[in-house]
This record gives structure tokens, sequence and C-alpha cells, in this order.
């Protein structure tokens, strides 16, 4: 009852396939959630649905004690559930700081002023202090990653919605940014959902698991259950012949026996 966000028969189709099916789960404030599941599993749609981005053809979605179903994004930003992208949205040509500002400016958190110190304070805090004033189109992937999480940040969200931050980091920049990950959920006591495939870290970051397959949430349970569940498995190991033992960072005992 206590849930920050609430989903209830969640399904949304695109002509004959079913992206999202019957998708139901509930977030306790101050929780590090998962999502696991492959490509197209329909990952980045539950997202867009909870967004606001699309509308879903069944379900109900309640966020903070308030219903969410055809609102729009910017709305549902300034109650408080804001995302990052699968591909980062930079706005080009201006500078780091820029970019920042410009989430300092919605309705939610205009009123405090001091944008400019505002956003340098957010970006001291992922480490980017250093590049305020460099044009966004400079900086590597990671950098990317931080000032959206910063953009996103300084609207002060109670739930952060993270997809696939690590894609295409190199590996000495994933694990820095699961450390800020780590911290901004420790320090504000933010409630997060993350979408991630890079399964070693994400293991290692989120408390409980939603895997999805086809659209439809297949298991819910710690990293360790997860990764021994039979219907995990064979998402994995039953198509691709994928090493989930390796990707997972974690030993299933089972894991070959059923694949
Ligand atoms: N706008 C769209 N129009 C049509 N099909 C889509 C659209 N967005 C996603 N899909 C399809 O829905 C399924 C789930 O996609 P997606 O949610 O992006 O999966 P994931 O993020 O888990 O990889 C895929 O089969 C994808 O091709
Ligand atoms: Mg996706």
């Amino acid at each position: 009852m206590s849930a920050l966000l609430h989903v209830e028969g969640l399904t949304k189709r695109f002509g004959g396939l079913t992206a999202v099916k019957n998708v139901s789960f509930a977030l306790e404030p101050g929780e590090i959630t998962g999502i696991l599941g492959p490509n197209g599993a329909g990952k980045t749609t539950l997202f867009n649905l909870l967004t606001g981005f699309m509308r879903p053809d069944r379900g109900t979605i309640g966020f903070d004690g308030v219903p969410l179903i055809g609102v729009a994004p910017h709305r549902i930003v300034n109650r408080g559930l804001a995302r990052t992208f699968q591909l980062t949205r930079p706005f080009i040509g201006m500078t780091v700081v820029e970019n920042v500002v410009v989430g300092c400016l919605a309705p939610r958190v205009r009123a405090e002023g001091h944008t400019e110190a505002r956003a340098r304070d957010m970006l001291d805090r992922v480490g980017l202090g250093a590049k305020a004033n460099v044009m966004v189109d400079a900086l590597s992937y990671g950098d990317l990653r931080r000032l959206e999480i910063a953009r996103e940040l300084v609207t002060r969200p109670k739930l952060l919605l993270l997809d696939e931050p690590f894609a295409g980091l190199g590996t000495s920049e994933i694990e820095p940014l699961a450390a800020l990950i780590r911290e901004l959920h420790k320090s504000e006591g933010l409630t997060i959902l993350i979408i991630e495939h890079r399964l070693r870290e994400f293991m290692q970051l989120v408390r409980r698991v939603i895997a999805m397959d086809f659209g439809e949430i297949i298991a819910t349970g710690s990293p360790a259950e997860i990764v021994r569940h039979p219907r995990v498995i064979e998402a994995y190991i039953g198509r691709g012949g994928d090493d989930l033992e390796a990707r997972l960072g974690v030993a299933p005992e089972n894991a070959r026996g059923i694949a």
C-alpha cells in the first residue's frame, strides 16, 4: 500500500506484437530494482509507458498515490518521475552546465532559483564539475551518462528510471558509474529502476530483479534467485548459447543442467 510505484496489468501492442503483456509490480520507496531481459523483451517500452511517452492499451499506473495514465511526459517529470534514455539525448551545441540548467527549469524546481549554481553543484556531485563549461559534443559516452543523470537529478525525482546506463561504455567507465549510482541511491534515498545488459555490474547493484521475456514478467527475486530461475536460464541459454555464469558473475549451479 505504501508503494511509490504501482503497476497493474500493463499491456502495449504494436500491431500484432504484444511488446508489454499484463505486467504488474510495485516499487517500495528507497528500493533499487533491476529489469533484466533479452533484447526485445519489452523493457524500454515499459519505461515509455511509465513516463507517458506511450499510452498503454490496458492497465493502470499509480505513482505516489496518483494515476499516471494519459498524463504528458513533462507533467510526469513534474510529479517526480524522471528517466534517462538508452541513447543519450544531450542538447548539442550547448555547454555541459547549460544542459543541466534546462533541467533546473522544470516547474517542479524552478521556484528554487539559483539555477546555474544548482546545476554546477549537481555536476560536482556526478563528477563532471571540471567539465561544466565544455561543449557537450566533446564528452565521452561515460560523461554523457553522468550529464544525463545530473540533468534528471536537478528535477529532484522520487523515482529515477535508468535505461541501460552502461551501454557503449568501456570496462574502465562502468565501475565508476555503478559506484555513482550506488552513492546517489544511498545519499538521496532515491528509488531507482534500472534496465541493464552488463549483467555482472547490474547484479551487484540491485537488491531485487524483475525478469522479462516476450513482454511478460517471467520471474522476480534477488539476483541470486534470478540466475537460478529456470525461465531466466531458458531465456538466455535456451536461445543464444550464452554463458550465463560468465555474464552474470554469479554461479548458477544448475544452469548447464537445465540448458
Ligand atoms: N514504436 C514501436 N513500434 C513498433 N514496435 C516496437 C516499437 N517499440 C518497440 N517495438 C517492438 O517491441 C518489442 C520490445 O521492444 P523494446 O521495448 O525496445 O525491448 P527491449 O528494450 O527489452 O530490448 C520489440 O519487438 C520491438 O521491436
Ligand atoms: Mg531497450
